[in-house]
């Protein structure tokens, strides 16, 4: 199912545009997300649990469908802790991962007694254990691996030998051995690898899964205990009209593979967790900014738009090349428009016409038409300025003859989610 076919939709979306005079906006396709889901859960092993990771997208509305669709959720902040709870996924279905976890995200994580934190480092391991124990709060964590095997296929790598993330494979083990002697309501029973992200081959996200599952296998043959294992994910999709999205169900059969020959060891059921944002959510969205004005100058569209790269980070990123095209079309009032034009945009910055960091392919544009950035429901809004990591705006003070006063006050991100409006429709 393409965003582009449910012409109601964009009908009714280029109507609310209008009437609200919108110049730019997100858009997310409920129908779209929820197959998406479906497909994926429905080809995973039995035993893997898919995770939804809010980093790729917090929005409540796609949060709450998501939980009904019974994913559990990958958070890296006490903001998306708390979105995550707020939004009906069931705590032991909460998996708490990344580094730099502060004091006060791993006690609301002890307290809400979420299915396991995945721990970074000896130090957060020391933190968690001793919030559980002063607490008295039964805790699960993993402890999260910088592999030095060879990863395949990652665009974006967070694992290997030049990454900050987790532990050494030997000090892990070490914490994992060490906790099954130690009188406490933390347990260590299990692992996290993630190693990166866009993995547009299916054959090359297995593998990587595989190694993870092996690496778990040869931990649970030293004694250590090993019933969470958290698979990482990172499948890719495509941006740019040369890219491809991974095969969901090659990769998911694959890992089947991975899976029963880890059983087959006869070790203790392990519960896997597969991560995923980019994969579930992106191509069920786009960004689209009003067309101020269109040229043509010989087979190159030159429109400018409304809006600014500040808004679209995908599309401003330093890891997605230039002088590419992105994977574009086009919104009007009878809705959704296709084409393969390829299109130079530009804005207007401080009186100045400034050209987008990327090109886009999109149909013939009109003047008041919307030219739509495809696949950006994932990393659209939370890889742009305002919504990065959710972490708000800061306050703006002015201060003369020693007064001061306050412009505007902090966006924080409960002033951000409190924004957000919960819609439950959906599901
Ligand atoms: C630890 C971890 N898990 C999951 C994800 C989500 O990856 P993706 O959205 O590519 O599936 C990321 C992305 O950076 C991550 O760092």
């Amino acid at each position: 199912m393409h965003l582009c076919d449910a012409h109601h939709n964009g009908r009714a979306l280029y109507t609310a545009c209008v009437t609200a005079e919108l110049t730019a906006g997100y858009y997310y396709d409920m129908d779209i997300v929820r197959s998406r889901v479906r497909t994926m859960q429905s080809a995973l092993p039995e035993n893997m649990h898919l995770l939804y990771s809010l980093k790729a997208n917090p929005a409540p509305p796609l949060l709450t469908l998501l939980a009904q669709e019974r994913c559990g959720a990958d958070v890296s902040s006490g903001a998306e802790l708390l979105l995550a709870l707020r939004s009906g996924f069931a705590s032991e279905t909460i998996c708490f991962v990344g580094p730099g976890k502060s004091s006060a995200e791993l006690t609301l994580a002890v307290e809400r007694q979420i299915g396991a934190v995945a721990v970074e480092s000896a130090s957060e391991l020391h933190m968690l254990r001793h919030i559980a124990t002063t607490r008295r709060c039964p805790t699960t964590a993993i402890v999260r691996i910088n592999p030095t095997y060879e990863v395949r296929g990652v665009r974006m790598a967070m694992g290997g030998r030049t990454t900050q993330f987790g532990l050494e494979r030997d000090e892990a083990l070490h914490c994992m051995h060490d906790a099954i002697h130690r009188q406490s309501p933390l347990q260590v029973c299990g692992i996290h690898i993630y190693v990166g992200t866009r993995i547009a081959s299916a054959t090359d996200a297995a593998w990587n899964v595989g190694q993870v599952i092996a690496q778990a296998r040869q931990f649970g043959q030293t004694g250590a205990i090993c019933t969470k294992v958290d698979v990482g994910g990172g499948l890719g999709i495509p941006y740019y009209e040369d890219e491809h999205e991974c095969a969901f169900e090659s990769f998911a059969e694959a890992v089947q593979e991975h899976v029963r020959a880890y059983h087959a060891t006869g070790l203790p059921p392990c519960l896997f967790y597969l991560e995923s944002g980019r994969y579930i959510i992106g191509p069920a969205g786009c960004f689209f900014a009003r067309v101020q004005h269109v040229a043509m100058d010989g087979d190159l569209q030159q429109v400018e738009v409304a809006a600014t790269p500040a808004l679209h980070g995908l599309s401003a990123g330093s890891f997605l090349a230039k002088n590419r095209h992105f994977l574009g079309a086009g919104l009007h009032r009878d809705g959704w428009k296709r084409g393969k034009l390829p299109t130079a945009v530009s804005y207007r910055l401080h009186g100045q016409r400034l050209p987008w960091p990327t090109r886009v392919t999109a149909p013939r544009l009109a003047i008041g038409d919307y030219l739509v950035f495809l696949n950006s429901g994932a990393y659209g809004p939370t890889t742009s300025a305002v919504w990065r990591a959710l972490e708000g705006f800061p306050a703006e003070w002015a201060g003369s003859n020693g007064c001061i006063h306050m412009l505007s006050p902090q966006m924080t991100w409960r002033t951000l989610a409190k924004g957000q409006q919960l819609v439950t429709g959906y599901a």
